[in-house]
């Protein structure tokens, strides 16, 4: 190799070497220590924050005994989740995972829920707020009766009203016909957002159905895509 191509490629691999430190450069961020950030404050309606109203609607429910429910429970499944959130999911009724440990969908159906949340929407299930249209386990899993239904309802319409979510997801049958007040099946139902109290609904099969029935799961990522677009996830 003569001197002046050693010279040419000694060139050429500083220049390489400049380029790619430039790149570095303009890729990595400055920081601005000195730059104030903005922190987000609890929504407060009135002089309480969302967290506290919900607190309040627990402490009202206390150990509630509107139903016989009541005495055969052993935990109340008020909800949990952001009370900030901007997307509602309501389901049925506490099974016994979540009679045992007073949250709700935190057994099977729970799992798969969370994964529709966590993997599908790919958001924190902490993000979101969950909660059933009975607080209290119907004894052997059996159907909400529409007593206890009438007197749990007000108790779900308030946490509604305090969270005033962009969107509740509807799971199942029993979630959908309570509050949309109608007998329309969950299969014609699904699909398209309905209202509720001026709030967007989307009524889904519940995840217990999809344990059951794994070739629903394709609908339900459906309606789970429409939530997504609506919210821009
Ligand atoms: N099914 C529900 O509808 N809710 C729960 O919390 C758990 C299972």
């Amino acid at each position: 190799m003569t001197t002046d191509e050693m010279q040419a490629q000694l060139l050429k691999a500083v220049q390489g070497l400049k380029t790619q430190v430039t790149n570095r450069e303009s890729l990595s961020a400055t920081i601005d220590w000195n730059k104030k950030v903005t922190v987000a404050q609890p929504v407060k309606i009135g002089s309480q924050t969302k967290d506290e109203l919900l607190n309040a609607v627990c402490q009202e429910m206390g150990d509630c005994q509107c139903c016989p429910l009541g005495k055969t429970r052993k935990n109340l499944v008020f909800g949990q989740g952001n009370p900030e959130a901007r997307i509602v999911f309501v389901g049925e009724a506490p099974g016994a995972d979540e009679d045992e440990q007073g949250l709700p969908f935190v057994g099977r159906a729970g799992q798969l829920l969370t994964d529709i949340i966590v993997k599908g929407m790919k958001i924190q299930r902490k993000d979101v707020y969950i909660c059933n249209i009975l607080k209290c386990r119907p004894p052997g899993n059996r159907n909400p009766q529409p007593e206890e239904i009438g007197q749990c309802e007000p108790f779900l319409k308030k946490q509604l009203r305090i969270i005033s979510p962009e969107i509740i997801c509807a799971l199942g049958t029993f979630a959908a016909k309570t509050l949309l007040k109608t007998d329309i099946p969950i299969s014609v139902l699904r699909g398209r957002f309905h209202s509720y109290e001026g709030i967007k609904l989307m009524p889904t099969y519940h995840p217990a159905y999809l344990l059951r029935n794994p070739s629903a799961k394709k609908q339900v990522w459906e309606d789970v895509q429409m939530i997504m677009k609506e919210v821009n996830l």
